[in-house]
């Protein structure tokens, strides 16, 4: 059910956004898979990076939360830095999702918190740093295998910050860039241009 509903939120953002010859961002996890597949088969992509194409028509990426407003939790699967910086890059950002993801308020659907990506000498301080201004806990994210802490693409580490109740999202996200140590972090706000959701019913709904 959520995979068919992935597939129809990507497919119809690719249908909607994407046209011949533009430059595509995608960023990375299981819905994005299925617009990938679709921009290659539809579009022939053909794979460029920032340094030759630093701007870029739209990007598309998936999200872990979405909330009312478009803010969204993104980094469940450590990619947040590199995600951030794309969406950055594009005149448009696109988000899609399976129904699970829609939120009102970010909080009631992602439970692990959102993703802090920091400089691996720094996770204590500045877990300390965001539990003393904001509350919550903020913990280092293992490996599965619970060998070590997940090393991002960035060699960095994750701190996983589970907060308490709303907050102000572009006050937080702020805030918690400015602490030492910190990268970035996995909210993305003001960002989103579009959201497309995949429904159960076989619907997609568009905010
Ligand atoms: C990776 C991400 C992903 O976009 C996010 O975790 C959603 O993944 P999926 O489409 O597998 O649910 O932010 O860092």
């Amino acid at each position: 059910m959520a995979e068919e509903a992935k597939k129809l939120a990507a497919y119809a953002a690719v249908d909607n956004h994407v046209q011949n010859n533009q430059a595509v961002g995608v960023g990375s996890g299981s819905t994005i898979v299925y617009a990938a597949r679709q921009l290659i088969l539809q579009h022939g992509l053909s794979l460029s990076d920032l340094d030759r194409h630093p701007e870029l028509d739209v990007a598309i990426d998936g999200a872990d939360e979405v909330d009312a407003r478009l803010t969204l939790i993104k980094g469940g699967g450590g990619c947040l830095t590199q995600e951030k910086i794309v969406a950055g890059c594009a005149k448009q950002f696109v988000v899609i999702a399976d129904f699970r993801k829609d939120s009102k308020v970010l909080g009631q659907q992602w439970k692990k918190g959102v993703p802090i990506e920091v400089i691996p000498m720094a996770h204590v301080p500045v877990s300390r740093t965001i539990v003393r201004r904001f509350g919550g806990v903020a913990n280092l994210r293992m490996a599965v295998s619970k060998a070590g802490p997940v090393v991002t693409d960035n060699c960095n580490f994750i701190l996983d910050w589970k907060f308490d109740g709303a907050q102000d999202w572009t006050e937080v996200n702020t805030a918690i860039k400015m602490i030492p140590g910190v990268v970035e972090t996995g909210l993305f706000v003001g960002m989103a241009d579009r959201a497309y959701f995949g429904m159960e019913d076989g619907s997609v709904q568009v905010r």
